[in-house]
């Protein structure tokens, strides 16, 4: 059964068609009026605008067709042609029941046709800390790997670790001029040490200086270009190094990805892609897409006439292409941010071979995926529209910029974890939540309230826009929050351990109140808003609809008790809808990558 917006679309479809005039247009929306109705067409409109038909009458006559539905008590015209529908409180009941007894999906329907997706989300590098961008992409991507595959798909997340680029070469170098790595640095086969010369401190400290001094010195960064080709060559002690700072990175992140609710399919780097790098570049070479550009080689994506205005270094403005060809091999032969992407699109291609792959990362991005994208369909490596850049916009400070710590530095994920878990205790104490449970039961409460909170705050916002972070806000108990959203979970939990201790049952669901009516068409809203969050990419649409949840549960348990009910059959009937809404509402923080405590 699906849900009765759409149940009710098609009605109104067949009504049209009925009527010998073409259903396009027909539409059902949920009312601009609620207290007038609780769906509403206005297809009649457009539709009898098209054929240049009276629109009141051609909606009179839909109307006609439809009145006899046993789903719907009222049927009316309104204004220059709109259909009003009031839908009957046994049909409400009837889908509130099917939303209770659907305990996988809430009531959402699934994918008719199940793909195949790779997210590509996270995207953390060796060495360097994570900054809010990998944050953002981290929280979008997981809840998007949540989404598609609840919707059915199979889908694999994957944090394409950023393992192969100049950055290696730098750590290479610096690691060496700090007399730590010697035995990886003679030529040869090896064998060479299987401990580490360096820890997660080391890194995070050399990458910093190292690329700041190849800003300023060029033999430095010379050498480092020298080591990062010798890298990719596949000289054996830079390679056994590389592994060390490969492991070393990926265990602390994965640590902190854990702490985050955050977790992939796939840990493949960008070096991943090295084994079909030679093929790649043989067939983009016998295709003719690979060219010589002034010591370099690139693959040329701008379509003819495709040109913007580029100032050179003379001063003298050209018409360049755009956007710019894709760099693959540099003059110093190494493989690049663009090239490693491309050879991860074939050998995606090979491994998982996917219909869609979904790269989350942030919109400053876009050109670049442009370039990748274009290149990977003119070498016949992916089809057209099959590979996707999902944009975010940026976290930022109170001064519009992207969010520093007061030192100025990025903000690590490990800190941010840690402050929001301390203002997280903070509240609870204050609300005087959760202190009789026991101390370990407190921290998880904490911890999950803090994750709550950080990732609702993200994801209540469209992706595409920025916003600012605020932990005091994040973190209230009441409005649109993480937090709020919690507690109203495990008040309904709490609700539900009281009556099954009074030894009440959850029963057949009867419609009657208007807070049950609209708890009931709340629940039904739920497909809706995961297909529209699904189509368009945006989870934002999850969270309104959980918070929409919250509210309408909480005016129902006001207006309607539960355990003190006149009699049996409604307290049974209004537990099933308490359960029905609490099952609801984990389902859609769980999208979200949000998980709820037993109690607070
Ligand atoms: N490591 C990159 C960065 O820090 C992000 C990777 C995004 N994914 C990709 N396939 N390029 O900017």
């Amino acid at each position: 059964m699906s849900d009765l917006r759409t149940q009710l679309g098609e009605a109104v479809a067949a009504a049209f068609a009925a009527e010998g005039v073409d259903a396009g247009l027909a539409r059902v929306t949920p009312s601009d009026r609620p207290d007038l109705a609780d769906f509403q067409s206005n297809g009649a409109l457009a539709t009898a605008k098209a054929m240049k038909a009276n629109p009141r009458e051609l909606a009179g006559k839909i109307a006609e067709r439809l009145a006899n539905d046993p789903r719907l008590t009222s049927v009316e015209v309104a204004g220059p042609g709109f259909i009003n529908f009031k839908l009957a409180d046994a049909a409400l009941a009837e889908r509130a029941a099917q939303v209770a007894s659907d305990t996988a999906h809430a009531g959402a329907a699934i994918v008719e046709a199940p793909r195949k997706v790779v997210i590509d989300f996270a995207g953390p590098n060796v060495a360097k800390p994570m900054h809010v961008g990998h944050l953002r992409s981290s929280i979008i991507g997981e809840s998007l790997k949540r989404l598609f595959r609840f919707r059915g798909d199979t889908v694999w997340g994957d944090a394409h670790f950023g393992d192969w680029g100049f950055q290696m070469g730098l750590l290479i170098v610096a690691v060496g001029d700090e007399g730590k790595a010697e035995a990886f640095l003679a030529e040869g086969d090896g064998p060479f040490p299987a401990e580490s010369p360096v820890t997660l401190d080391d890194l995070e400290r050399l990458y910093p200086q190292a690329a700041g001094q190849a800003k300023e010195d060029p033999a430095f960064r010379d050498r480092a270009r020298k080591a990062t080709a010798e890298l990719q060559g596949g000289r054996p002690g830079y390679r056994a190094l590389w592994q060390h700072f490969v492991a070393v990175s990926r265990t602390a992140l994965e640590r902190e990805f854990g702490a985050l609710g955050v977790t992939f399919d796939l840990w493949n780097g960008e070096s991943d892609a090295d084994p079909v790098m030679a093929e790649m570049i043989a067939h983009l070479e016998t295709t003719g897409l690979l060219v010589e550009d002034d010591g370099a080689r690139v693959v040329h994506v701008a379509r003819p006439g495709e040109t913007r205005k580029k100032k050179l270094a003379d001063g003298s403005v050209i018409e360049a292409p755009s956007p710019p060809p894709l760099l693959v091999i540099s003059s110093e032969g190494s493989a690049m941010y663009g090239t490693t992407d491309l050879a991860t699109i074939l050998d995606r291609r090979k491994v998982v071979d996917p219909d869609l792959i979904l790269y989350v990362v942030d919109e400053r991005q876009a050109e670049h995926f442009e370039q990748v994208f274009r290149a990977a369909y003119l070498a016949g490596y992916a089809t057209e529209g099959s590979l996707q850049h999902l944009g975010f916009g940026t976290m930022n400070g109170t001064d519009g910029k992207p969010f520093k710590t007061r030192a100025g530095g990025v903000l690590k994920l490990h800190d941010l974890i840690t402050q929001a878990t301390d203002k997280a205790r903070e509240r609870l104490r204050e609300a005087k939540l959760g202190d009789d449970l026991p101390e370990a039961e407190f921290e998880d409460i904490a911890h999950k309230v803090a994750i709550a909170a950080l990732k609702f705050a993200d994801l209540s916002n469209a992706r595409t826009t920025s916003y600012v972070f605020d932990l005091d806000r994040f973190m209230s108990f009441e409005g649109k929050t993480g937090p709020y959203l919690l507690y109203q979970a495990v008040r309904i939990k709490s609700l539900l351990r009281k009556a099954g201790e009074q030894g009440l049952a959850p029963g057949a669901i009867v419609i009657g109140e208007p807070a049950e009516r609209d708890l009931a068409l709340t629940l039904d809203a739920f497909s809706q808003a995961v297909s529209e969050a699904y189509d368009k990419r945006m989870p934002h649409l999850i969270s309104e609809h959980a918070y929409r949840l919250a509210q309408s549960f909480s005016k129902f348990y006001a207006a309607c008790p539960v355990l003190i009910a006149p009699d049996e059959a409604t307290k049974a009937s209004r537990l099933a809808l308490s359960k029905a809404a609490l099952d609801q509402l984990e389902i859609a923080l769980d999208l979200l990558g949000i998980a709820t405590p037993e109690r607070m």
